[in-house]
């Protein structure tokens, strides 16, 4: 059965690490017959600038209807300085594709990697889920008097009672079907007394019906202290959009920055979106510095989700071995290039 990916590679580093995670999606989708089949898509900044459309007419359909994954780069360009295309194709595919869970793990792969004082890759092994098509990320608002002293700005924080629910739902079961032992909540429903009620309730409402597994809740202050105080006290972690977005940069941070960090963008059963957490790093575009690691477990990932979990593994093992033996980028501790690590870890991949 043939499965179909888009390949968005997007602006800045995204072209580069992207093509390091390709070598290895290829590699392994020939020696396992595998059946994927890549189409590339080129929409970016430059598009953008010499068109001036984010994405072509009817490109969202195709995706939805003819496509089982879509790989993704980064997005962002300083000529774009609205990131008006960076949102339309990110956050539109998050929101028209229906992605509603944003799975994004916080593993660490080798103790020399994590910033943190007497902390090890058994205490920093989590998953975050991230509500993905709600919350501030809605675009619900407005002005009043811009420009004047009397300017108001308001911008809505939308949560419903369905979108909760399946969030929540999705971590328990992950949690249940991987055999983790907790799930915690984080909000901050001391202040947003309205949508923190809501997840409030949910939340313990969700937690019944999963008796074997442990439920807390945290503030989303308290979370942020919690990661780096005691990281091991979380095994599954859920919030709201925002939340997720900042908790989520600090997860990768623990786990040796942003270069090491993959995310899916998942509607279950449907075209899901995978992409390494980093940005477009505008500033090392083209240098072949950029660390290509996130972007591998991202493909690993994407591998999962569609039905090839061992290849994900082996993926996931080239990774660890390779960073073992320091062949990775400056940022990690190496003092390869892009290309170099993708190989060092190519070499290192068991078929
Ligand atoms: C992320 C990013 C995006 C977000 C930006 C690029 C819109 O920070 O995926 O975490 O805020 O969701
Ligand atoms: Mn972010």
């Amino acid at each position: 059965m043939t499965k179909r990916i888009a390949v968005i590679p997007g602006d800045g580093i995204g072209p580069e690490v992207i093509a390091a995670g390709m070598r290895v999606l290829e590699r392994v989708n020939s020696q396992r017959k595998l059946g994927l089949e890549f189409t590339h898509f080129g929409w970016n900044a430059d598009e953008y600038l010499r068109t001036g459309i984010s994405m072509p007419p009817g490109a969202m359909d195709d995706i939805r209807n003819n496509y089982d994954a879509v790989y993704l780069g980064a997005f962002g360009d300083p000529r774009v300085p609205d990131m008006k295309h960076a949102s339309d194709i990110l956050l539109g595919m998050r929101f028209q594709l229906d992605l509603y869970v944003n799975y994004r793990p916080v593993k660490l792969l080798n103790k020399a990697l994590c910033p943190l004082k007497d902390k090890g890759v058994k205490d920093i092994d989590m998953v975050i889920f991230r509500e993905n098509t709600e919350g501030a990320y809605v675009g619900m608002g407005g002005f009043f008097k811009k420009g004047t002293p009397e300017e108001i700005a308001i911008q809505e924080d939308v949560s419903t009672r369905r979108g909760v629910e399946r969030i929540i739902r999705y971590a328990f079961d992950f949690a249940k079907t991987t055999g983790r032992k907790s799930v915690c909540m984080a909000d901050k429903n001391n202040v947003m007394r309205y949508g923190g009620d809501l997840w409030l309730r949910t939340f313990e409402e969700i937690a019944r019906e999963y008796p074997e597994i442990e439920h807390f809740h945290l503030f989303v202050d308290a979370l942020t202290m919690q990661m780096v105080r005691a990281p091991e006290m979380f095994s599954v972690v859920v919030t709201n959009n925002m939340f997720g977005d900042i908790v989520t940069d600090l997860g990768a941070a623990l786990q040796g920055g942003l270069g090491m960090a993959a995310s899916g963008n998942i509607n279950p059963g449907k075209v899901s979106l995978f992409e390494p957490i980093h940005g477009s790093a505008p500033k090392y575009t083209g240098k072949d510095v950029s660390n290509p690691v996130g972007a591998i477990l991202t493909a690993a990932m994407m591998l999962d989700y569609l039905g090839f979990a061992a290849e994900g593994e082996a993926i996931e093992h080239a990774v660890v071995a390779a960073i073992d033996a320091r062949e990775a980028t400056r940022d990690i501790g190496g003092s390869l290039g892009t290309k170099a690590t993708g190989e060092a870890i190519l070499r290192r991949l068991e078929m």
